[in-house]
């Protein structure tokens, strides 16, 4: 099999020639896990596959992770995690963004980020498409480091930030909170979504990343709460908040981020130990099926606060 590597505009690559219904050799096995290493996110394109074969391609990366959510794990593919909306568990993930009704809208994250343990990775499958919205974002954190200049680089080399989990979006200090009101069914505690609950979680803001060593920017907007004793470091509180607010801004700028436009059939992997995502939703009562593979993390890449 011989793959074609295509780079994207700013980051990740395009990946075609992988053909699934033939049996992928080593040699082409250890081509993409380099590939996943060296990009962070790969695309590919017309991969009408059944589950099995989704399944049995993401192992390529390393043991997959059953979602802590269970209640939309398939029954038949535990290792399936189905996302969907247009079904009727969309009210709980209903929220207005200027005045717009919007299903399934995330902020800029990575997977399991407050457990202090984040997954490995995971496999994005296109099985309903929307027509307009429900895009995918994707944000190469390594990318973003290293853009940053030299007096940024020495003050965040020793810095730790901590993530405080919540369900209410209200409550999270660094996402845009401009225009936003929660929908009447949008949950207030992990409990009614059948959600665990998690103690805060701590980032040195940078981590190198265990495989490839680069060192990544672990400043995510989702669940950011604060730089855990600034002052030790010569920063004062509003110098802190400032310097998280110039950090989320700068990972989110277009040269470090692609937005995927999904096609039926259309897969992405990305390295979420170096790659944030976000998902920009759809309007109400449209349909749209994504079917995830998660591949997990070995690594505990923060550590968890008690108390502190
Ligand atoms: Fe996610």
């Amino acid at each position: 099999m011989s793959l074609t590597v295509t780079p994207l505009d700013h980051v990740g690559v395009e990946i075609s020639g992988l053909n699934l219904e033939e049996t992928i050799s080593e040699a082409t096995q250890q081509q993409l896990r380099e590939l996943w290493d060296e990009h962070a996110i790969l695309v590919f394109r017309d991969q009408h596959i059944t589950p099995e074969q989704q399944i049995e391609f993401s192992r390529i990366f390393g043991p997959l992770e059953m979602h802590p959510l269970k209640a939309t794990t398939s029954e038949e593919y535990p290792e399936l995690f189905v996302l969907e909306n247009g079904s009727d568990k969309d009210k709980f993930f209903t929220a207005f963004y200027n005045g717009e009704e919007i299903v399934g809208r995330l902020d800029w994250h990575m997977d399991l980020h407050y457990t202090a343990r984040p997954n490995r990775g995971a496999l994005l499958r296109a099985v309903v498409v929307a027509e307009e919205d429900g895009l995918t974002g994707f944000g190469d954190l390594a990318k973003a480091y290293d853009a940053l200049d030299d007096e940024t680089k020495a003050l965040v080399e020793k810095l730790e930030v901590a993530y405080t989990f919540s369900m209410q979006r209200r409550h999270m200090r660094y996402v845009n909170l401009d225009g936003y009101e929660p929908g009447p069914f949008s949950p207030k505690k992990p409990a009614d979504v059948a959600f665990p609950d998690f103690a805060d979680a701590a980032y040195p803001i940078v981590v190198k990343h265990p495989i490839s060593g680069r060192k990544v920017l672990e400043v995510v907007e989702q669940f950011l709460d604060r730089v855990i004793t600034p002052q030790q470091f010569g920063l004062s509180n509003d110098e802190s908040i400032e310097l998280l607010e110039r950090l989320v801004e700068h990972g989110k700028k277009a040269e470090f981020t692609y937005f995927h436009h999904w096609k039926k059939g259309d897969m992405v992997l990305w390295d979420n130990w170096r790659a944030m995502h976000c998902t920009t939703g759809t309007k109400p009562g449209i349909k749209r099926v994504i079917n995830r593979t998660t591949i997990a993390g070995d690594v505990t890449l923060g550590r968890v606060l008690k108390g502190e």
